[in-house]
């Protein structure tokens, strides 16, 4: 599990702050989820059969004995959740929640066992509609950080669990004739979860597959409209997507749309956002029928995409230096008058000694366009020094009264 660093943090709270405003301008709620669940919600959900309830779940029995699991992702809770607060029957809803999942993978570049997942589910809505606003706005929020040119959609439709049922014995008798060549993983996957192979990373089994049947070719005639609906609405808005018959994602629960935001500059781990349809959960879990919908997107790898990108705003906008037991005490109201005068603004005061000079290296490095200065003749006579760290000029004296209006004006000039 990593740390997060104060730089890294940054640009998560970036993503997230961007994501925030995305989301609210299609009316999307935010809704609070537990990290823990029952470890039953995701066997049933997510399926017995997947890589992450097989071997990559955290586990554990509580006080109680009973069987407790760190959410591998948000959608079997969201759904719980929903049903629970009875939100869901007869109902529309746009819910979405942000925070850490967890998975017991490999650790490497992009890949973590404690990850932060921004997700949204849509509940009630059993058009494609629902799905390409889910789309658009996934576009809208890569386009605003700046990351479009570097993503790409990749979209497919896996029908009803009829359909694909059909499907499915047609693959594995395909595969069947392989059966040896498959790698070792796909060979066990030909008897617990066979679409699964359509992923496969192996080389050879990667070529078998290239002959082997599609699942655009098994699709019932609803499913068909739908996604013909669908990839209809993306293009009368512009946005460009791949069809990608492989596409299978690896959650049990999904039906017709699935998707994946890619991208290669990431190496391995290029998935950035996945999603799809899930219509039948709710009723898997017990609750009336209520078709869904949703995505989740990866904070941690988005973060890697634009850590290239972004440049650090430090961590100051002014720093106050000052020298002597009494400017030192009057460096620190005069912060806090700044703080309160001019909103929003970073402000942070040299604490300890030192020469001017070396405080006035902190200011630079903090990244601050001004610094104050307050030696010994400025408190007596109810003066500040103002030195602009990042234009050419000599430092000029400021009267404290107007010390405000100097820094509101300062920053706010040309808004
Ligand atoms: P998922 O594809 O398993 O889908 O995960 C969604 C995203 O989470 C991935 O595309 C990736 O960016 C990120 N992610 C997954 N595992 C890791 C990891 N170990 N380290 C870093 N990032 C990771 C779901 O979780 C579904 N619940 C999405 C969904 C919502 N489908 C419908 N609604």
């Amino acid at each position: 599990m990593q740390d997060i660093l104060p730089a890294q943090k940054a640009i998560h709270r970036k993503i997230e702050e961007s994501a925030r405003a995305v989301l609210a301008a299609y009316g999307y709620q935010e809704v609070g989820l537990p990290v823990l669940e029952q470890t039953n919600l995701f066997k049933r959900l997510v399926g017995e059969n997947t890589d992450i309830v097989e071997k990559e779940m955290y586990t554990f029995d509580d006080r109680n004995g009973d069987s407790l699991t760190l959410r591998p992702e948000g959608t079997a809770g969201c759904a719980r959740f929903g049903e629970e607060n009875g939100l869901l029957f007869n109902q529309v809803q746009r819910l979405w929640y942000i925070g850490p999942m967890f998975r017991y993978e490999r650790p490497q570049k992009g890949r973590y066992r404690q990850f932060d997942q921004i997700g949204a589910e849509c509940f009630g809505m059993a058009g494609p509609d629902i799905d390409a606003e889910l789309l658009l706005m996934n576009a809208r929020l890569w386009r605003d950080l700046g990351l479009m040119d570097d993503i790409t959609l990749e979209l497919n439709s896996i029908g009803m669990p009829g359909s694909r049922a059909a499907y499915k014995d047609k693959l594995v008798s395909y595969l069947e004739q392989y059966r040896d060549d498959l790698d070792e993983d796909s060979q066990r996957r030909l008897t617990t979860n066979p679409m699964r192979i359509l992923d496969s990373k192996s080389e050879k089994t990667r070529a078998i597959l290239v002959d082997a049947p599609c699942i655009s070719d098994f699709l019932d005639d609803e499913s068909r409209q739908h996604f013909e609906s669908l990839c209809q609405m993306l293009d009368d808005n512009g946005l460009a997507y791949k069809v990608n018959p492989n596409i299978v994602r690896g959650l049990d629960y999904y039906n017709r749309t699935v998707f994946e935001w890619i991208t290669d500059t990431l190496g391995a781990q290029g998935t950035v956002c996945g999603g799809g349809r899930y219509d039948g959960l709710v009723e898997q879990m017990g609750g009336r029928g209520s078709p869904g919908v949703g995505f989740a997107m990866g904070l941690d790898r988005l973060a890697l995409m634009l850590a290239e990108k972004m440049e650090s705003s430090g961590t100051a906008d002014v720093y106050v230096v000052s020298q002597g037991a009494e400017a030192r005490r009057a460096a620190m109201q005069v912060a806090e008058e700044v703080r309160t005068g001019v909103r929003g603004l970073r402000v942070m005061v040299h604490c300890g000694d030192g020469k001017f000079k070396a405080q006035l290296k902190k200011a630079d490095a903090s990244g601050a366009r001004l610094a104050l200065v307050l030696g010994e003749e400025e408190v007596a006579n109810a003066s500040i020094g103002v030195k602009m760290l990042r234009e050419s000029g000599d430092q000029i004296t400021c009267s404290r009264d107007k010390l405000v209006s100097y820094c509101r004006d300062y920053f706010h000039e040309g808004e």
